[in-house]
């Protein structure tokens, strides 16, 4: 590996920051250039910094039709303010209108953490789940399910787990001779997470975003790369328009008119080539080239901007001759909020965040004690002024406590002046802090009776 290049480890206990070189190195999408209608302040304020083809997801939403969200949390510990981001991510979809699948990743806790399945299953409801009603996900519009007991999510790990090797798994996430099979499969199960929603029993073929921190990102390539495997027909840009390929795998080279010895059913593909023109004019398209010869057809008007419903036609068309139909999943990103000593947010360290449960005079206390982006004397301070970007209260007022986005500004601009203070700006944290807190206390109590409803 160069030294220049970043490696993403989701199991690590280090996290890279510097989200412009990965959005580079790994071809993420800028949060620049798309507009979000009704952004939260996360989005806002830059915290959702990248995405994978979240435009398929803006686009079902604009045009009426259903989209799903899935995303996942590791039972290994007690809830804190890193964990509750995705959440925000979460409520904010499911205000637009998506719905939502929550999987307990319990198999790759016990694979990875030493967590017994009981002990997951304990510490996603009493830590976790509680929270998510707390903080206003609706039970109603949200499924809560255990990896270990979606049996579906298992075979499907399992049957995509013919896509890759060992080899792939080495280079995404630098396993060696050493790492165990148990968690060799985490990521398979993931994928099976990550994919099941579009099945039948699920709810169906529709876009799927999948909301998570960008350590969470090579589990998206890898399940990007899996269902594009799977594919019977790919769609890409062409010289004049959109392109669409067949992909003739030992699957489905029967249903596609390729018989064993190799020679092909000219009938049988005449038909196939014939449903795919017939899918794409169904979405509106009349000049459309079919060349089954190269095994392609050509859409010369189409623009990029049509590729995801080209797409969307080609799977309930590969569903219907018998194929998975698996969609690649989007995705969306947040940034890490610092720690609360200056290095990364831990849930093993109690010191560097905030527990959803800590109670009020902890939280004061973590606060006074954080890092602080002020001078070392108030006469430097006043001279110099401080610094937000690296100023813990200044940065979870804006990740996590204030809504107002123009007092925010303000904060920032009068703490650079040097006319806020550093022990100003925390006090000021504290009190928004303290009232945040006290208020999901209460969402808590209002709410517990509702936890069993998430759970499928
Ligand atoms: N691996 C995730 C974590 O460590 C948990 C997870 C399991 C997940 N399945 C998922 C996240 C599917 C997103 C989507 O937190």
């Amino acid at each position: 590996m160069m030294n220049d290049e970043v490696r993403i480890d989701p199991w690590g206990s280090s996290q890279s920051t510097d989200y412009s070189r990965i959005i580079d190195q790994f071809g993420l999408q800028s949060m620049d250039g798309l507009e979000v209608p009704n952004p939260s302040k996360l989005h806002r304020r830059g915290i959702i910094f990248a995405h994978r083809e979240l435009d398929m997801i803006l686009e079902a939403k604009r045009t009426g039709n259903p989209f799903g969200v899935l995303t996942g949390l590791m039972p290994s510990g007690m809830m804190h303010l890193g964990h509750s981001m995705v959440i925000d991510q979460v409520r904010w979809f499911q205000q637009q209108g998506g719905d939502v699948t929550i999987a307990v990743a319990d198999l790759e806790s016990t694979a990875t953490r030493g967590i017994s399945l009981a002990e997951g299953r304990k510490i996603a409801a009493e830590q976790y789940v509680v929270n998510y009603a707390a903080l206003g996900l609706d039970p109603d519009l949200t499924t809560v399910y255990f990896q270990s007991q979606r049996s579906v999510v298992q075979r499907l790990g399992f049957q995509l787990g013919k896509r890759t090797n060992l080899s792939e798994f080495e280079s995404i996430y630098g396993f060696d001779g050493s790492t165990t099979l148990a968690h060799v499969q985490a990521p398979l199960v993931q994928a099976g997470d990550i994919l099941h929603p579009q099945l039948d029993e699920y709810g169906g073929l529709r876009p799927i975003v999948v909301p998570v921190g960008v350590d969470q990102d090579p589990h998206l390539r890898l399940t990007r790369g899996l269902a594009a495997k799977t594919n019977w027909f790919n769609v890409k840009p062409a010289k004049m328009g959109l392109q669409v390929g067949v992909s003739v795998q030992d699957e489905n080279a029967h249903a596609l008119g390729v018989e064993a010895n190799g020679r092909v059913n000219k009938e049988k593909q005449k038909q196939i080539f014939d449903q795919i023109v017939s899918a794409i004019s169904g979405i509106g398209f009349s000049d459309i080239i079919s060349n089954p010869k190269h095994g392609t057809v050509n859409i010369p008007s189409a623009t990029g901007r049509d590729k995801g419903a080209v797409q969307m036609a080609l799977l309930r068309l590969e569903r219907k001759l018998g194929g998975m139909g698996l969609l690649a999943p989007s995705s969306t990103y947040h940034r890490f909020a610092i720690g609360m000593t200056g290095d990364k947010m831990s849930s093993s360290k109690p010191k560097t965040t905030l527990f959803l449960c800590d109670d009020i005079s902890t939280v004061e206390k973590k606060i006074k004690k954080s890092f602080s982006g002020g001078q070392s004397t108030v006469e430097e301070h006043r001279r110099l002024g401080g610094n937000p970007d690296i100023d813990v209260a200044f940065q979870y007022m804006m990740y996590f406590f204030e809504e107002d986005d123009a007092y925010l500004a303000e904060l920032n601009q009068g703490y650079r002046a040097g006319n806020i203070l550093a022990g100003e700006m925390k006090q000021l944290c504290i009190d928004r802090a303290s009232e945040w807190m006290q208020n999901l206390k209460e969402k808590r109590d209002e709410t517990a009776h509702l936890v069993e409803e998430f759970f499928e």
